[in-house]
């Protein structure tokens, strides 16, 4: 972490934005307890740049202006470092992983790792996606209430092992499968991941301890991987169009090929960021459809406009109204509240203010997508408002932008719409709890809490 020291705002810059007068403490407990409040409440005091200061935790600019967020995705990217500012994941992803990497580095194993995401290879899992959703969700009967979130993680994680990743059915894809699941688990309490951001409570405090419990677990999980990479390198002929293969072959200038914790570090970053995420947010979509009865007639209207078996996933993926309820979904409740810091190198203007290097600059993507100036009635779930007009990607911006936007982006929104067509197409679903439902903290996602209980009405 890049510190403040004789560039320390007050002491040298005449231009910043408005500082938070709270106590640190009283900030740091507000936004840590109640996130959404703390921001809202920050930015009526103090506007939508205001510098924000935290106690054990960097203080940061705070910014949900859509211009000056546009003037952040298209500056130079030599211009700031997020690697050195996500280090709070080091203990979950590795040092190598690509959220943690900076410069050139981190160009190279973007260029590595985009290819499996987008355009005609992404495009051939639909109908593996289609089948997977379809495939969890028969485990369920009639009359059944079930938690949303249980199994849209459960389809998210399979669609990574299976179409990303290559594994095959077998009793390593069920450990790894096992062992993951259980690793996230630690997050499935607001406090429980408090560790991941004190470096104090990351030490043995005993079998029982949240730390303990993670380490153990990550442990087991490292040890499938590097045996699934140990077999793939030994055996050429089994590489095939995933993503693991495609790292085993590649080489750097110097003829490098990826090492095993190299190797190891990617592939947590994939399993962590691409089905928790997913899985988050097709959870807050059930949860709206099922909330909101216009809505899920509106969908239901659509979806029943084609034959859902008989259709390419690629036009499935093109129905306005489901994107338009996916993209609301993002919208309402992002699934991350921020996008990745990003730490100044060099000094630089923002609006008419003047920012010293080793600045923090946090776009707020929770803010901006509540901004009543662009989104009217903020509050409102209303997908017609995708239908009405089209928001820049400085207004909208769930999967953040510039040179960190997120690698998944296409892939996510593609399986999102796929398994609500699917889900929604194949059964009758009822919110077992009709309640409004706030975001709560899980890990660094926000999830809606209790996970949606749902109940299954019938199967078509
Ligand atoms: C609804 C699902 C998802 C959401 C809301 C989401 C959101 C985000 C956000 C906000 C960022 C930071 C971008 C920035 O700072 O500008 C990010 C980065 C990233 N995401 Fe996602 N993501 C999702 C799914 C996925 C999937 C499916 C993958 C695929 C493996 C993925 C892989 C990544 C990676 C590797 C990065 C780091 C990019 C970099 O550092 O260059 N995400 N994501």
């Amino acid at each position: 972490m890049i510190e403040l020291k004789e560039n320390s705002p007050q002491q040298t810059v005449n231009k910043l934005p408005n500082r938070t007068r709270e106590p640190r403490v009283l900030q740091t407990i507000w936004v840590v307890l109640r996130p959404m409040d703390y921001l809202e409440t920050m930015q009526e005091r103090y506007g939508d740049i205001f510098f924000a200061e935290f106690a054990g935790f960097p203080s940061s600019v705070i910014i949900s202006n859509p211009q000056a967020i546009q003037e952040i995705f298209t500056a130079d990217s030599k211009l700031f470092e997020s690697g050195s500012g996500n280090q709070v994941m080091q203990p979950l992803l590795g040092s190598n992983s690509l959220v943690l990497l900076d410069g050139e580095r981190h160009l190279k194993q973007r260029k590595l790792l985009m290819p499996p995401f987008h355009g005609e290879r992404m495009r051939a899992y639909g109908q593996l996606i289609c089948e997977i959703a379809e495939q969890v969700m028969s485990q369920l009967e009639v009359g059944q209430i079930f938690t949303a979130r249980q199994y849209t993680q459960e389809i998210s994680l399979t669609v990574i092992l299976r179409a990303v990743f290559g594994l095959k059915e077998g009793e390593r894809y069920q450990q790894i499968r096992k062992t993951l699941t259980a690793m996230l688990d630690t997050f499935n309490y607001p406090l429980s991941a408090i560790f991941l951001f004190f470096k104090a409570l990351q030490h043995d405090l005993g079998p029982l301890s949240p730390w303990e419990n993670f380490v153990r677990q990550r442990e087991l999980l490292d040890k499938l991987l590097y045996q699934e990479i140990h077999e793939r390198r030994s055996q050429p002929e089994s590489l095939g169009e995933d993503i693991l293969s495609l790292l085993l072959s590649p080489r750097d200038e110097a003829g490098q090929p990826m090492t095993d914790i190299e190797l190891r570090d990617e592939l947590m970053t994939m399993l962590f960021a691409g089905h928790e995420t997913t899985a988050t947010a097709l959870a807050w979509a059930l949860y709206w459809i099922h909330y909101l009865p216009e809505v899920r007639e509106k969908l239901l209207q659509e979806l029943n406009s084609i034959d859902i078996a008989n259709t390419e996933p690629t036009e499935i993926a093109r129905l306005p109204y489901l994107n338009a309820v996916c993209s609301e979904a993002l919208r309402m409740y992002p699934v991350v509240f921020f996008t990745f810091p990003r730490i100044l190198q060099a000094p630089m203007q923002l609006m008419g203010y003047e920012l010293p290097k080793g600045m923090i600059l946090s776009p707020c993507i929770y803010l901006t997508h509540h901004r009543p100036d662009i989104y009217p009635q903020p509050k409102q779930f209303r997908p017609e408002r995708f239908l009405e007009r089209q928001f820049s990607p400085y207004e909208y911006l769930p999967f953040g932008g510039g040179n960190r936007r997120c690698l998944g982006l296409a892939f996510a929104m593609f399986e999102m719409k796929l398994v609500l067509a699917t889900v929604l197409s194949d059964y009758s679903l009822e919110l077992a709890e009709r309640r409004p439902l706030l975001p709560v903290r899980r890990g660094i996602t926000f999830a809606p809490p209790g996970g949606v209980p749902l109940v299954v009405k019938g199967r078509n």
